[in-house]
């Protein structure tokens, strides 16, 4: 089994991009399982409270990283770049220094996204790479899946109602756990 952790970049309920994660749970192929994760209870990035421990919701999010095949960041976009919640949670995973490797170095990641407005999130997803660069993440570049217009693409209860982006799911999920086995 190969699994994938994926992390909505989004708190809000009726988010698009957590209703994205789910599709791509749902389109994940036999022998590959998607898990669902949240930035609920990651605190602020501080580091008065990083010196007194690493809070137990960032331990939980890191132990979840180490413990999948590989990494799916679901990111909305906010004035061109990445949430600050999201990094926020990211900039927390790679601490304490000595720990951030364990965490993401040679990980595969993928970065995906949905908004509704006529981009898709391309420039969030840009502004991830010089992040997972820096985290010596080992990137897949050989999908591209940007959700434009999702106002229309999902009902109001989550459910992805777009026969096209399902398929464009499914193919993402299979083509990013195929270079997952093949870095084993
Ligand atoms: C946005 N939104 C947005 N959308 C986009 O395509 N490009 C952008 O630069 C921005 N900028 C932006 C800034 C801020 C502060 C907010 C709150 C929103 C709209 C955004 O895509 C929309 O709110 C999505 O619904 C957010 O994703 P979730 O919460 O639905 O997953």
């Amino acid at each position: 089994m190969t699994t994938i952790l994926g992390i909505s970049g989004s708190l809000r309920r009726a988010s698009y991009n957590t209703a994205l994660l789910r599709a791509m749970a749902a389109a994940a192929p036999a022998g590959v399982s998607i898990e669902i994760a949240s930035l609920h209870g990651i605190p602020l990035y501080d580091g008065d409270v990083e010196a007194q421990g690493v809070p137990a919701a960032v331990t939980a999010l890191k132990e979840r990283v180490v413990a999948a095949d590989g990494l799916l960041l679901v990111s909305p976009e906010y004035n061109n770049a990445m949430p600050g919640v999201f990094k926020n949670a990211i900039d927390w995973l790679a601490r304490p220094p000595d720990d951030g490797p364990r965490v993401f170095r040679g990980r595969p990641v993928a970065v995906v996204g949905a908004s509704p407005g006529g981009f898709g999130t391309v420039l969030a997803q840009n502004a991830w790479l010089p992040v997972l660069r820096t985290l010596g993440t080992l990137p897949w570049f050989g999908g591209r899946l940007a959700v434009s217009r999702a106002g229309g693409k999902f009902a109001a209860d989550g459910a992805l109602q777009d026969e096209q982006v399902r398929e464009q799911a499914a193919a993402f999920v299979a083509g990013f756990a195929d270079f997952i086995r093949e870095q084993r």
